[in-house]
């Protein structure tokens, strides 16, 4: 099979390894790739947003198969253009990928359906006031979110009324996250231990993948500012067989059949992302993709073939059977620019790539460009450094740090607790 995978980050570098490891691929292709998906197949350097030029590239090259990695290009509707012209897509459509682009969608889905959520109200622009009021009838703290895509910045948990009152504020009146921030989604919070849940579906039937755990908060002991993500672990311990069946049972089942029934089957990897409290799942989030980083920790510890699992997924019939969870765990460290999540410096040069790799440590890359001929910074989350162990998690934690410490470039930084929560 000829497959094209779309996107440039730490996801797609994960997903072009586990694909390069089917024995049903021939020629690999990454729309537009990095540095790292270079070294397993072609980089093209093509227009996501440009579907006929997408198009074009598969036809011309006979893409037998296009995974799309990012949100953006989903929302956006370029799995659509794909199958509009007979192009097998892993993917969800644009009316199913609204589970990630419009938060207030989704919520308004889950209540319809039942299925468990945090008390919420949508409020839009028009409706300052009614927002700035609604802040008297709740408790705190409270969380708001950017109805739209925010590259996983757009949500604040507030501790005070006053606090949610400027984030209202910057959202509607001074377009803090543009038009994904004119419709707010004003949630409860939720106590309890966060999971990531990957199903991948062909709409009808589906698979859970191992559960990981993401760290969104920038620093040690989940403090500062949300990210898009600055590390992972899989599996996660905190789900147990007991607590994934309540999963499939509460949340995902019902989300797919909800999907169907709206006209809006949904067909790709399902992200949920999860509060467990007592034992029971509660939806904070559905994104319609794989999540990063933690695909690149949950990939790495699957048996099988993982281009049949999706290639029979987007042809609509699952084969459930062709891969398994194997007994490995992983760690992956994400290395950032000094400043990230807010500015950042790019183009610093990377060392210690090569010492850091061996059997069981991949390094994932994800904002590095090659400049003459040296790999160099080109974002705010530049690697993800993921250990694969058959010795449980802190193994592979401890390796994961010990092969960061090898890499270095100007302002590097990284949290240092990634997976405590697991092995405390
Ligand atoms: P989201 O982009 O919706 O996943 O939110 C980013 C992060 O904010 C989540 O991973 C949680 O850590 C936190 N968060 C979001 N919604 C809630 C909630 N209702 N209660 C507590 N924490 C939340
Ligand atoms: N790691 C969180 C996300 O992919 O949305």
């Amino acid at each position: 099979m000829n497959v094209a995978v779309i996107g440039s980050g730490g996801r797609e570098h994960a997903i072009a390894y586990k694909l390069k490891e089917s024995k049903q691929l021939d020629e690999l292709f990454i729309i537009p790739g990095n540095p790292g998906t270079g070294l397993l197949g072609k980089n093209i350097d093509l227009d996501s947003s440009n579907h006929k030029v997408i198009i074009e590239f598969c036809k011309k090259y006979e893409i037998d198969l296009v995974v799309i990695g990012p949100e953006i290009p989903l929302v956006d509707g370029l799995a659509d253009s794909l199958r509009e012209k007979g192009v097998t897509v892993f993917g969800p459509n644009k009316n199913a990928a609204m589970i990630e682009g419009d938060k207030s969608f989704s919520k308004d889905l889950m209540k319809k359906y039942n299925i468990p959520t945090a008390d919420y109200k949508v409020f839009t622009k028009n409706n300052f006031e009614m927002a700035i009021n609604y802040l008297d009838e709740i408790t705190y703290p409270t969380v708001i979110k950017a109805s739209g895509l925010a590259a996983g910045k757009g949500v604040a948990i507030c501790e005070s009324k006053k606090v949610a009152e400027v984030y209202i504020h910057q959202c509607f009146n001074e377009s803090l996250f543009g038009n994904s921030g004119e419709t707010l989604v004003i949630e409860e919070f939720l106590e309890g231990e966060e999971t990531s849940i990957f199903a991948i579906t062909d709409g009808d039937e589906f698979i859970l993948l191992p559960a990981s755990q993401d760290h969104k908060r920038r620093f040690d002991g989940d403090k500062g500012p949300n990210t898009g993500g600055m590390g992972a672990y899989a599996p996660a311990p905190l789900v147990t067989d007991e607590i994934l069946n309540g999963i499939s049972e509460k949340v995902i089942v019902p989300t797919l059949e909800a999907m169907k029934r709206e006209g809006r089957k949904y067909n790709g990897c399902l992200y949920a992302g999860l509060m467990i409290k007592d034992g029971e799942p509660s939806v904070v989030e559905f994104n319609c993709r794989f999540g990063d980083p933690e695909t690149q920790v949950v990939l790495p510890i699957l048996d099988g073939d993982f281009l049949e699992l999706i290639n029979s997924s987007a042809k609509g019939s699952i084969n459930k059977n062709a891969i398994s969870a194997s007994n490995k765990s992983a760690v992956g460290v994400v290395a950032a620019s000094e400043g990230y999540p807010g500015s950042y410096k790019k183009g610093m040069s990377i060392i210690g790539i090569e010492k850091a790799e061996n059997e069981n440590v991949i390094v994932f890359h994800a904002g590095t460009k090659i400049e003459n001929n040296i790999l160099k910074t080109n974002g705010g989350r530049v690697l993800t450094v993921a250990s694969i162990s058959d010795n449980g998690i802190s193994n592979a934690k401890k390796s994961a740090y010990e092969a960061i410490s090898k890499i270095d470039f100007d302002g590097i930084v990284y949290r240092n607790d990634i997976s405590d929560k697991a092995t405390i």
